[in-house]
């Protein structure tokens, strides 16, 4: 059966004790909502249906789920319920705050907190190939410490991408959408196929998913990195295992990013999970170990690599010419 696309329910329709204001957003696997509650307060919803086994028509409240379908459309909604679940159990500046979940017309929702801003992609989509490298740290930072917070919970995301990340009008980034995590927790069920997206999954999300650890969530980081600096999506992993012919971009984007960035983005963008940063933490520690001069501004023309030693070297000489 083709995937085929569902109905979103309409405006002004009323959810439990939210009314739906608009569809923010319709994917493969749910439908994301504007809605309000009782107070008027505005939260995101997000409605479990997946295109593949379950079809909303026009006019209908209750997906119609075959037979057939039926297993596989339970078990998703079971995994759907244990992301609300462990995400509702996260509260972090940098992680989407899940306030409510429940059911309702034969599926289940999760209501979070509704953020207003863009997705990183969007940036990159405005911007390709001329973000500046303090706005990239300074999104990436911060996203990485929502992430350790995830990896401190025993979760993984398992899609981090651009579209993944949600940048609120102050800049802070917002990681979103643990739609794919929810399937590792059952993963030995596998009646769903595992989600991944081409470009930014690590290679073990393909094939050796036993390897699956906080450096495959590293080389999404990466992969995204990646696309702020060059403006386009990685290689995929799949065909980088057949032949790798992923440049570096160490080698291809020295003139505009320093040294260090982008020997970060090629690290974890490796192919062998013992080859990256093990942890968020490891990594976190490399992006400080040089931090350029705050800019405020989200794009420029170039910047001047500087490899940290020659930083060090520079402070180091400064202060023995202070102190002489
Ligand atoms: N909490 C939220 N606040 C505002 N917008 C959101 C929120 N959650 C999701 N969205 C919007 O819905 C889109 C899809 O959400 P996401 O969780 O990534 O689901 P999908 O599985 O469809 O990718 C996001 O890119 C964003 O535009
Ligand atoms: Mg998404």
């Amino acid at each position: 059966m083709p995937p085929q696309a569902n109905c979103a329910l309409p405006a002004g329709f009323q959810l439990d004790q939210y009314r739906i204001v608009r569809q923010l957003s319709l994917g493969g696997f749910s439908i994301v909502y504007l809605a309000e509650d009782e107070l008027g307060t505005q939260v995101a919803i997000k409605e479990y249906l997946p295109n593949s086994l379950a079809l909303r028509k026009e006019g209908e409240t209750e997906p119609q789920v075959s037979e057939e379908h039926l297993p596989a459309f339970r078990y998703g909604m079971k995994c759907f319920f244990e992301e609300g679940r462990a995400l509702a159990k996260l509260m972090h500046p940098n992680v989407v705050r899940v306030l409510n979940f429940f059911r309702s017309n034969g599926t289940v929702y999760m209501v979070m907190q509704f953020e207003r801003g863009r997705t990183l992609h969007d940036m990159i989509q405005k911007h390709r190939g001329t973000l500046k490298e303090s706005f990239i740290r300074a999104v990436f930072v911060r996203m990485l410490n929502g992430l350790r917070e995830v990896h401190a919970h025993k979760l993984l995301h398992l899609d981090i991408k651009p579209s993944n990340i949600y940048l609120r009008a102050d800049g802070t980034p917002v990681l979103l959408d643990f739609g794919a995590s929810r399937q590792t927790l059952m993963i030995e069920q596998p009646i769903l196929k595992p989600m991944y997206t081409p470009g930014f999954a690590s290679p073990e999300q393909y094939e050796r998913r036993d390897q699956l650890g906080p450096w495959s969530d590293i080389y999404s980081v990466g992969a995204s990195l990646y696309s702020c600096v060059v403006g386009s999506t990685p290689l995929r992993a799949d065909e980088r295992m057949k032949d790798d012919t992923l440049q570096r971009v160490s080698e291809t984007h020295a003139e505009r990013y320093s040294t260090q960035l982008l020997g970060l983005v090629d690290w974890c963008l490796q192919l062998d999970p013992l080859a990256r940063p093990q942890s968020v933490y490891a990594l976190q520690k490399a992006l400080a170990q040089q931090t350029p001069a705050t800019a405020t501004a989200t794009t420029t023309t170039a910047a001047t690599p500087h490899p940290p030693w020659f930083t060090d070297l520079g402070t180091r000489l400064k202060a023995f010419i202070g102190r002489s």
